[in-house]
């Protein structure tokens, strides 16, 4: 069925409260580009989000600090492309909305219009409520993320587990109620114990995704490359790899190569052939009396 008219249920944000009312687990994966996305909604997948990771596992950075908005403006177009039933989420980089509240209004709106954003991610909880609420007032559905922020490597110096001492279990719970508080839909818990994502997800109303913060969460992420066993990085210990495309990719390479080193590859099949009538009429000319013989430079 053609992608374009095929009908679709289309994931909206009261849709995704909802499931939580009813118990229901929600499923959301990154994805980077038109095949990704494409093969992500079609699987049927609630929420894409353009995560920053893109940094990582698509533009080869050493952490998700360098990625900008252009950058990721340019990988959002081309998911929105594919993109028919979930619901698209756009992850605001480091530094595009850091410096003012006026700045990262400019830069979730620049994601939805000019990106086809749904709603936006941003990290950090307490200190981002003031921003969540203003974001969350100018219509722009936000998806919050707390516990081990990617973009916080240098401040946090590497990207341990949090929520492991009586002090940070406080402070992730007062992060927790203070997302919701200010208006963001969902809540992205990143890298702490199953525990404290257990008491989070009790206490909060808008659900929780958990990407390594165990399975009592309303939903689950994960990184595109590390389910697809695309990923170049050591796996982080809640990683499952659903497919091995990195080995199966090896393989397909080697093979190709040495099929065009060994000249089985194209074979007569793969080519393209004249028509029976233009073999003839060149033959014909080939053979007319005074016919030029082949030039030779
Ligand atoms: O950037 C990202 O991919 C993320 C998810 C893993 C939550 O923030």
């Amino acid at each position: 069925m053609d992608h374009n008219s095929e009908a679709v249920s289309k994931v909206t944000v009261p849709w995704i409260l909802e499931r939580k009312l009813h118990g229901e687990k929600l499923t959301c994966l990154t994805a980077y580009d038109y095949p990704t996305a494409r093969l992500v909604d079609e699987a049927g997948f609630d929420m894409i989000l353009v995560g920053d990771s893109l940094g990582q596992v698509v533009l080869g950075y050493d952490s998700t600090v360098p990625v900008t908005l252009e950058e990721m403006l340019h990988h959002l177009r081309a998911v929105r492309r594919a993109t028919r039933r979930a619901l698209l989420i756009a992850d605001l980089p480091y530094g595009t909305y850091h410096l003012s509240e006026e700045q990262a209004l400019a830069s979730a709106i620049r994601c939805l219009k000019e990106g086809g954003a749904e709603a936006v991610k941003l990290e950090g909880g307490r200190k981002r409520s003031g921003l969540i609420r203003r974001l969350a007032e100018a219509e722009i559905p936000v998806m919050g993320h707390i516990g081990l922020t990617p973009q916080s490597v240098h401040a946090l110096g590497g990207y341990p587990v949090q929520g492991k001492t009586l002090d940070s279990v406080h402070q992730l719970l007062a992060d927790a109620q203070a997302v919701e508080d200010a208006g963001a839909f969902a809540l992205v818990l990143e890298g702490i114990p199953r525990e404290l994502a257990t008491m989070i997800t009790r206490r909060l109303r808008i659900p929780t995704i958990g990407i390594g913060a165990g399975p009592d969460c309303d939903g689950q992420i994960l990184v595109f490359h590390d389910l697809a066993g695309l990923s170049f990085r050591p796996p982080a210990k809640f990683v499952r790899a659903y497919a091995g495309v990195a080995v199966a990719l090896r393989e397909a390479l080697a093979h190709f190569r040495e099929d065009v080193l060994t000249g089985r590859y194209p074979d007569d099949r793969e080519s393209y052939h004249w028509p029976a009538a233009l073999r003839e009429q060149f033959e014909q000319t080939e053979n007319a009396p005074g016919a030029k013989s082949p030039r030779r430079s």
